[in-house]
Formats: structure tokens, sequence, C-alpha cells
């Protein structure tokens, strides 16, 4: 007996779709808040043939990808691994593992992502507190000391280098603080990782994430996420389920630990790519990296200030990876970044939020923290700001 196949005719028409041309993407200097360029070695890395995320190839490259993040971060904490997605999956990650209904939740907000935590804290049943500063401005020990005696949280969440204002966060201290309180410490290291100084064991930082399109110089789409054995203890003792299936980590931990069984099927051409970036990292080393880092933001400052334009941030409180310029008077801020765009290839984000509209964000991360990528930034500046003047 013969079986026919009953095969209906597409109805949407193609004819523009098989005369589209094989991809062609420009050649941007991305110096804006992220992605940065990828390093080449990444992009390398990258273009092989995946194979099985079972494959003992593969789980090798697993176990080397958590110790390389281990050692960027600088921590020891067990259960380290990367999350599929990006920077917001693990941001997302940390919050679900740790949040139960009912909790009481600390969020320090001074810029759009002390924003984001809130929101995402609050879906997952959180009693969310905040406590603001301008953005632009940084939280200190009494400001923190004082929001922990008057919520009693269980978690706070604190961003370490917050993009929208180019803002780092000094640490020194509020790690002891959270565990006076007994609470757990979360930051954000998204704008940090592999660019400005972390020591997350010795703040008592008890989960981390960040991404893999800033400081890592990788694509977007892996994300690192830590936990300490504190958080892991409050996991262990939850009275409900983690409410997010894809980034529960007592499941997760089966595939990265020792069980090794299937989760989900791992972005594994992905994990070649930070595999490599955090090769990258070791190779140059973390001293190395943070000085390359510093020397490049110095030297756009410096620029900066010849070209009589203002930094956002007083210097004390600068993060090297993204800094913020005040767009002068009479400028059209969007006009400047189009014509760096379409003239030079060059892109340079503007504000967010509370500095829409009122400054620039530059980044030099990871590949891109050069002297040679300042001194081309500076002088497209230069020649675009008097054609728009
Ligand atoms: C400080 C900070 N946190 C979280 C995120 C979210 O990361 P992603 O855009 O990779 O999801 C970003 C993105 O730029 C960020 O800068």
């Amino acid at each position: 007996m013969t079986t026919t196949l009953s095969v209906t005719a597409p109805t949407i028409d193609t004819r523009h779709l098989k005369s589209l041309q094989p991809l062609d993407i420009p050649a941007r200097l991305l110096l804006g808040p992220g992605p940065s360029n990828a390093d080449p070695t990444v992009l390398a890395a990258m273009n092989r043939q995946p194979i099985g995320h079972l494959d003992k190839a593969y789980l090798q490259l697993m176990d080397e990808v958590q110790s390389l993040m281990r050692y960027a971060w600088q921590t020891d904490n067990r259960m380290t691994l990367p999350v599929s997605g990006t920077g917001s999956a693990a941001m997302e990650a940390t919050l679900a593992n740790t949040v139960e209904p009912g909790d009481k939740v600390l969020v320090c907000v001074n810029g759009y992502f002390g924003h984001r935590l809130v929101d995402m804290a609050g879906r997952y049943g959180a009693e969310v507190s905040s406590i603001h500063r301008a953005w632009g401005e940084v939280f200190t020990l009494a400001d923190i000391r004082a929001a922990l005696e008057e919520h009693r949280p269980q978690i706070m969440a604190i961003v370490h280098a917050e993009t929208s204002t180019g803002v780092c966060q000094p640490m020194d201290g509020i790690g002891d603080l959270c565990r006076e309180y007994d609470c757990l410490l979360i930051l954000d290291t998204v704008t940090s990782l592999g660019g400005v100084p972390l020591f997350l064991d010795q703040w008592g930082v008890d989960l981390a994430y960040s991404c893999s399109q800033k400081g890592l110089s990788c694509p977007p789409g892996i994300s690192p996420f830590t936990m300490s054995d504190r958080a892991l203890t409050k996991l262990n003792n939850r009275q409900s389920k983690v409410a997010n299936w894809y980034l529960d980590m007592s499941l997760l931990s089966n595939y990265w630990g020792k069980g090794r069984t299937y989760h989900h099927t791992a972005p594994v051409n992905m994990t070649y790519a930070i595999r490599e970036a955090l090769r990258l990292l070791a190779e140059e080393g973390l001293e190395n990296r943070w000085t390359r880092h510093q020397n490049a933001a110095e030297r756009l400052y410096a620029g900066l200030e010849e070209m009589d334009l203002t930094c956002h941030v007083p210097r004390e409180h600068r993060l090297h990876t993204l800094t913020t310029v005040r767009i002068p008077a009479g400028i059209d801020g969007k006009a400047v970044t189009n014509k760096l765009i379409d003239d030079h290839n060059l892109e340079l984000g503007g504000g967010l939020g509370d500095l829409a509209g009122k400054v620039w964000r530059v980044g030099l991360m990871g590949y891109n923290a050069t002297p040679e990528n300042v001194d081309t930034f500076l002088a497209a500046l230069k020649q675009v700001l008097t054609e728009v003047a």
C-alpha cells in the first residue's frame, strides 16, 4: 500500500527572500556600552563544528571554563558555571535561585540596572525594598548599614559596575555588613569582569553574574554565574521549587557537577568562545588586564579634558571600562552618535534613563581597551564635533 503525502503549497511569497544577498556585516569599532568587538582568536574558536554536549571532549571544556571563571572572579565557589543566555539570564538566575515568595530583598539603585534587579526580584515574589542614589553617585557603608538595619532583608543586591552611569561601586566592607545582618550579597559584575579588579571571595560576595560581550571580548550569548556555599545552603533548604526551570541551579548542577546528566542542549560553540576568551584573560594575567584598562581609560580622560569635555562621574569613582561624557550645551548628542557610525564606522553609546540626552557612553572593554582605539575615537569625535556645531 502506498501513502500519498499531501503537501499544501506555501502561501508566503518567497521572491524577495530568495533574492537576499549572503550576510554582509559592516566592520564597526564598538566603543559603546557593549557588545564590544570580539577578539579574533575567540571568533576563530567559535568557527568549528559543534560536538555533543555530553562528549568527553566537551566535558573537559566545561571543567576548564569553570576553573577559568573562578580565576577571573577570584573565587573558590564550586557552583561556578556559564548560563546559556545573555547577562540578564545570569542576573535572573541569581534571583531565581535565592528568592522564595515573601523573602525580603534590598536593592541598591543608582542606575538603570538597579531598577532591573528590583523588577526581577518582584517577579519571583520577593518583598522588595530599595535605596537610591543619584545616577553617577556611589553608596556609602553608612547608607547600606542604615538600610540593612531598617529592612532586615534575606538578600541584598548591588551593581559593581553601573553601565548606565559609569560608576564603579567601592566594595570594601559591604560583604562584612551583609554577614553581620545575615543576608546574602548579590553583585552585578556585567561591566567589570575582565576589565577592573574583582575579588569575590575577599569581598564576601555570595552570588555574582556577568556577560561575555564586554570585558571578555566574546560575542553575547553565554554568561558567567557563581554562587557561594552560603547561597547553596539557602537553595537546598527551600520550601518551594525554583520558579524558573531553565535557570534552576539544583537541576543544572547535575549537568555541571559529577552527574553530567542532560538538562538542556548546551550552546556548544558559545562554550568554545568563552573558553577561549577566558584562556586569553589567563594568558594576559588579571593584573596586566586591569592595568591595560586603566591606562586606556586615563588616556581617554586626558584627551577629553584637552577637548574641554567633562566626565559625568568624579574621578575616584570612575569605571575604567565605561566612561560617561557630558554632552556640551548646544550639541545634539544623537547627531554626533549618528555621524560617528555613518562616517567613521564607530559606535558610541547614548544615555539611558535619568541620563538620556545628557551623556555619551564610551566603552573601552577587553580587546578594545587599547591606546590606538582611544586615539581613533578622540580624533573622530573632534572632527564630528566641528561638523555638527
Ligand atoms: C550592569 C549590567 N547588568 C546587566 C546587564 C544585562 O546584560 P545583557 O544585556 O547581556 O542581558 C547589562 C547589559 O548591558 C549591564 O550593563
